[in-house]
């Protein structure tokens, strides 16, 4: 994108529940981002005419990271847990190749439902397979080694979809966690939610099979690679 095309108005961005980083800073860094492809825009705008909590949508800072990261790691297989309107999924999609899969669990249909009205218009839509209920129950099911892991479900079970993904992911390859900053509540835990979310940060920065960083973007990314001890 040209300097000239960078200083045009952005179209609509989206609102963080919660501002870890300054929201004019988040603003600057959104806008000098590269942009999603229209129909992601198109996917963000609708998702908050339709649906409703429409912040859960993880938006452009993560979803260029998702991309930017999966194109690095030449990622043929990813495995994502809640999956919403579809916005990660079609992000993570768009740097795999044709044979590529990005496999969702969602327990909402109507995500679901108006997240395929998005993958039948995309290119790369047809890499994408929603499953349909509780990743608890679905994820051991799949008999799979994914090269990338996203983690963005609900926030008690954090710690859990961890340990279930750990063993299915390839050395080298990469576990992504948003929201590991959850509002900030990790640096003075109370709920189950934060205490979760928190445990599973510490065991992750213990681990000696995992080499990670904790960006705090967003509401904090919590980037993780699997090596050999
Ligand atoms: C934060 S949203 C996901 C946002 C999406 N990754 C994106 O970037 O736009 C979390 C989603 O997880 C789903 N979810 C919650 N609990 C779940 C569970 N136990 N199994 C699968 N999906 C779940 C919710 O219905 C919701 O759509």
């Amino acid at each position: 994108m040209s300097d000239a095309e960078k200083s045009q108005p952005q179209p609509q961005t989206i609102e963080p529940a919660v501002a870890i980083t300054h929201p004019e800073v988040e603003a600057y860094c959104e806008q000098l981002t590269t942009p999603e492809p229209e129909l992601l825009q198109e996917l963000v705008t609708s998702t908050y005419d339709v649906m409703a909590w429409p912040g859960k949508l993880s938006g452009r800072l993560v979803g260029r990271t998702l991309k930017l990261l999966a194109g690095l790691l030449q990622a043929r297989n990813v495995l994502e847990i809640g999956m919403f309107t579809g916005y990660s999924a079609l992000s993570l999609a768009e740097a795999l190749p044709d044979d590529g899969k990005v496999t969702c669990c969602e327990t909402n249909p109507k995500a679901i439902e108006f997240a395929q009205t998005f993958f039948d218009r995309s290119p790369h839509g047809n890499k994408i397979t929603p499953l349909f209920g509780n990743a608890m129950e679905t994820v051991p099911t799949l008999d799979q080694t994914y090269d990338l892991v996203f983690i963005d479900a609900d926030k008690r079970n954090y710690f859990n979809y961890l340990k279930l993904t750990e063993p299915k992911v390839r050395e080298g390859g990469l576990i992504i966690i948003d929201n590991a900053l959850w509002k900030g509540n990790v640096l003075n835990p109370e709920d189950v939610r934060d205490q979760a979310i928190d445990e599973m940060n510490r065991y992750i920065a213990e681990s000696p099979v995992l080499e990670n960083v904790f960006l705090p973007i967003a509401d904090g990314l919590n980037v993780i690679r699997k090596v050999t001890p």
